[in-house]
């Protein structure tokens, strides 16, 4: 272990102070969780902190739908999360909210740094503006009828029902979503950060940090694609009204809420240190000795790697260590949903199960990678009641019984040889583990993890303590090897302590001990009285889940959709392009594999009784043309489609369907319905033409 405690500072991305926290939201606090207490039980000094992020027109409006203001808003859901958060063990060291007066003034100076250097620009625009509500509307305060497929009632910056994104000013009918007034064209000032002007300082941050790279691979070629469509400035004023912080020297101008939701990072801090006495300039000035992590999902990775270090730099604070981004929940492999009952808000989670579980699985599936990670119902049973009970647990219970009844709760002083064998392979892991914490590799430390509990328990097993309890002049033996299993116990309860808090407290009071630290994994426990073993987690059973996921259904019925209680997702989403993670890296030989050629598509037509496919028939330059059956109905007409060129896989092995074999695929790109494209090549290429 390093000699001397680092210093970190850790954070989560703050959350709406407009809706619940639901299990999507968890992946991130937990991870931020595992990691911190991590950092704390190996001794570091790490400090996490975070807040609710209480500014913006939704949260504005929202209130006034409620008939309260912002601030009793606010106030409520801010308790609400610090209950939700303090029930999943989330141990931030400080819960604070960007509407606090270290966050305004913050805000403020760093906005004044940024204009002396130069980097601030007041430019009139003009907006859709509600006449009657008197105010700017965002996108998604304007609805209309869509101008690709003509749905109505559709959001002013995308179709629910085709998929297309737009401009509000292009819908057909606009009404304003506040007061169902027809919104007019406004002229109105706006202050923008020029970020194209931070380019160079970005790039060498960001690209040429060798090893020290603040993000992740996939993270950083996202980041390059934003650097080759170029930098676009950042309009970071709304006007009045809006919920927010005042522009010094600006009357009715707002920051934007982006603006100051990271600055609340620093904001929460400086309110830790304030109430701690700790030296908040050793953390956030240039000549920092400290470390900085943002925990954050992949929708707002423009936010942090790009505004925020620019922000930072060009007003006279550090840049972060690391931005750790992850990906997405989803729910049985799909996006998580309303109506399938699968958006699970924490609060309903608690209702059913205990934390742990949850903490566990997440860490079984978490790793330094941006990929989505998914909660299957049916494998979270299976992966907690076998290797959260099954195989962790139980070694517990294996000898605890032993220990009161024949050595009135005592551990023996000395071990058996192969008990102290099996202890030490134990032991000569903790390095490893300690290296995959720190990298964020959860899922490979659980896997470590289990794999010593299989030790432990093939000891057992070998052993046979129930045998050797009925065996006669045993008794010095048994408890030694008895001693043994509850030392591996102790060793894996160091290990998964980051995951389990609530579960390691139990296990701290049956063994009758302080607080375990990683260094105590160098260490045995003998000649100590332990506490009667009492049972200490039980398994999921179906119905549990069952009635989870009835209550979870039941509790989004009664949510109105409305634009005011929009989801934050949707809100990031467009904010921002989400990133779909690369899949897993493939060996040059798995990809020549796919015989990928040219096809003219020769003849398109309808399937009777299919409503999503269209059935093509394919010229590749073989003898007889092919058949293939492609799910692009919602996207195309036949007739668009005859005499095109596209690329299709060849050597895909044929699927009979209901409607005939299909002989091959074609290649198209988009998420479906309306927004889908299939693949056509530049002139010249023609059909056979292998695509390599
Ligand atoms: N308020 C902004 C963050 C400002 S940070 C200065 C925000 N809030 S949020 O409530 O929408 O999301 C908070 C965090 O939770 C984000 O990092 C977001 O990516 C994450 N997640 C929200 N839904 C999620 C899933 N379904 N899955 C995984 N993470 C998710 O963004
Ligand atoms: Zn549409």
């Amino acid at each position: 272990m390093s000699a001397k405690p680092r210093k970190i500072l850790v954070t989560s991305a703050l959350p709406y102070a407009n809706g619940s926290i639901h299990l999507g939201h968890l992946v991130e606090y937990i991870q931020t969780d595992i990691w911190s207490r991590f950092q704390r039980m190996s001794g570091n000094e790490c400090h996490y902190v975070c807040a609710d992020d209480t500014h913006g027109t939704p949260i504005m409006l929202r209130a006034e739908q409620e008939g309260i203001t912002p601030e009793a808003l606010i106030e409520r859901v801010h308790n609400e999360h610090l209950t939700d958060f303090k029930d999943f063990d989330i141990a931030f060291d400080n819960y604070y909210s960007t509407n606090s007066n270290e966050n305004r003034e913050l805000s403020q100076t760093i906005y004044k740094q940024l204009k002396a250097n130069g980097l601030i620009d007041i430019r009139t625009i003009e907006q859709l503006y509600d006449p009657q509500k008197e105010m700017f509307l965002p996108d998604r305060f304007v609805k209309g009828t869509c101008p690709k497929c003509k749905a109505e009632d559709q959001y002013g910056d995308s179709c629910e029902v085709c998929g297309a994104t737009y401009s509000p000013t292009e819908l057909i009918n606009p009404y304003s979503a506040v007061s169902g007034a027809t919104p007019i064209m406004k002229e109105s000032e706006h202050h923008f950060f020029k970020l194209g002007k931070c380019e160079k300082f970005l790039k060498q941050w960001l690209l040429e940090s060798g090893d020290k790279a603040p993000l992740q691979a996939e993270a950083t070629n996202k980041v390059s694609e934003w650097f080759e469509s170029g930098l676009k400035d950042w309009d970071i004023s709304r006007d009045a009204p809006y919920f927010g912080f005042e522009i010094p020297d600006a009357p009715g101008k707002y920051f934007y809420v982006w603006l100051d939701a990271p600055i609340g990072y620093i904001a929460s801090f400086k309110n830790l240190c304030d109430k701690k006495g700790l030296d908040f300039d050793s953390y956030w000035k240039p000549d920092s000795n400290a470390e900085v992590y943002h925990f954050i999902g992949k929708d707002i990775l423009y936010f942090h790697a790009l505004f925020w270090p620019a922000t930072l730099k060009f007003s006279g604070y550090r840049t972060p260590t690391k931005v750790c981004v992850h990906g997405f929940l989803t729910v049985n492999g799909q996006k998580m949903s309303k109506s399938r009952g699968t958006f699970i808000m924490a609060r309903t989670y608690l209702n059913h199960l205990r934390p742990d579980y949850l903490r566990y699985y997440f860490a079984a599936k978490l790793s330094d990678r941006i990929e989505d990670i998914d909660l299957n119902m049916d494998d979270f049973v299976a992966r907690v009641n076998s290797n959260l009970v099954g195989k962790y647990i139980n070694i517990a219970s294996r000898s605890a019984g032993f220990i009161k009844k024949r050595y009135d709760n005592k551990l023996s002083s000395e071990l058996d040889a192969a008990g102290q064998t099996m202890l030490k392979t134990i032991q000569a892991k903790q390095t490893d583990i300690a290296s995959l914490y720190e990298a964020r590799q959860f899922s490979e430390a659980m896997r470590e993890i289990m794999a010593l509990a299989d030790i432990a328990n093939e000891y057992v097993d070998e052993t046979k303590p129930w045998l050797l309890a009925k065996e006669e002049g045993q008794e010095e033996n048994l408890h030694r090897i008895c001693t043994s299993i509850v030392n591996a116990f102790r060793l894996l309860t160091i290990y998964l302590k980051p995951v389990l808090p609530p579960l390691t407290r139990q296990v701290e009071d049956f063994l009758n001990i302080m607080p375990l630290t990683w260094a105590d994994a160098e260490s045995f426990l003998l000649d100590h009285e332990i506490k009667p073993y009492k049972h200490m987690i039980t398994r999921i059973e179906q119905k549990q889940i069952d009635a989870l996921l009835a209550e979870s259904a039941e509790t989004l019925k009664a949510q109105q959709p409305s634009p005011a209680h929009y989801d934050e997702q949707q809100q990031n989403e467009k904010d921002m392009q989400m990133i779909d993670s690369i899949d897993d890296t493939i060996p040059f030989d798995d990809f020549a594999k796919v015989d990928l050629r040219i096809a003219r598509i020769v003849k398109a037509d309808h399937v009777e009784g299919a409503d999503k496919l269209l059935q093509l028939t394919l010229d590749i330059g073989e003898e007889k043309t092919r058949n293939v059956f492609a799910g692009i109905k919602s996207a195309y007409a036949p007739e668009d489609l005859e005499g095109k060129l596209t690329v299709m896989v060849a050597n895909l092995a044929p699927r009979k369907m209901r409607f005939g074999i299909s002989e091959g695929m074609v290649l198209a790109a988009g998420p479906g319905g309306k927004a889908l494209w299939i693949l056509e090549p530049h002139e010249g290429a023609q059909p056979g033409m292998k695509v390599k």
